[in-house]
């Protein structure tokens, strides 16, 4: 299969790479752009939110995404949260409430609920746990993951 060049803005850095049409957009952000931040839990297949990153502000899983289909878009990955080496709200509420154990689901999931709580602000615990679904965690149970999004939302003066 042929190779195309593609423009992706990352966390506002520019990478232009020729890339095998088929790329899956997970592996450029890890291989091409060196940001490790985003994992790959299931072997893309879409399940497990690890590889979770905002395109145009809109959370996707990069593993369900070709490069090219990224080409001219700009992403955010987890590298790409804290500005200035300042913590966003909920990236401290998840390390004050201890919401992760081994991490590897962590990046994933800060993605996605920072875009949730944009949307949500003001968040009860059934709708956090909703949000979840898409994000697999083995390790923490989730109770501690629910108590640090609640918290960053109240601390947001959701
Ligand atoms: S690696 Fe993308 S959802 Fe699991
Ligand atoms: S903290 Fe280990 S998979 Fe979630």
């Amino acid at each position: 299969m042929s190779n195309q060049t593609v423009t992706i803005t990352i966390n506002g850095e520019a990478y232009e790479e020729s890339v095998p049409q088929r790329m899956l957009l997970v592996d450029f952000i890890r291989d091409k752009a060196a940001l490790t931040g985003t994992h790959v839990g299931c072997t893309y297949e879409g399940v497990c939110g690890a590889c979770t990153v905002h395109l145009d502000g809109e959370a996707v899983k990069s593993c369900l995404m070709l490069a090219v289909q990224a080409d001219g878009h700009e992403l955010t990955t987890v590298e790409g949260l804290a500005q200035g080496g300042e913590l966003t709200q909920l990236q401290k509420s998840f390390n004050e409430k201890h919401a992760l154990q081994c991490g590897y689901c962590t990046p994933g999931i800060l993605m996605n609920m920072t875009e949730f709580l944009k949307d949500n602000p003001k968040p009860t615990e059934e709708e956090v746990r909703r949000g979840l679904v898409g994000n697999l965690c083995r390790c923490t149970g989730y109770q501690h993951i629910v108590e640090a999004v609640l918290d960053a939302a109240d601390k947001q003066g959701g």
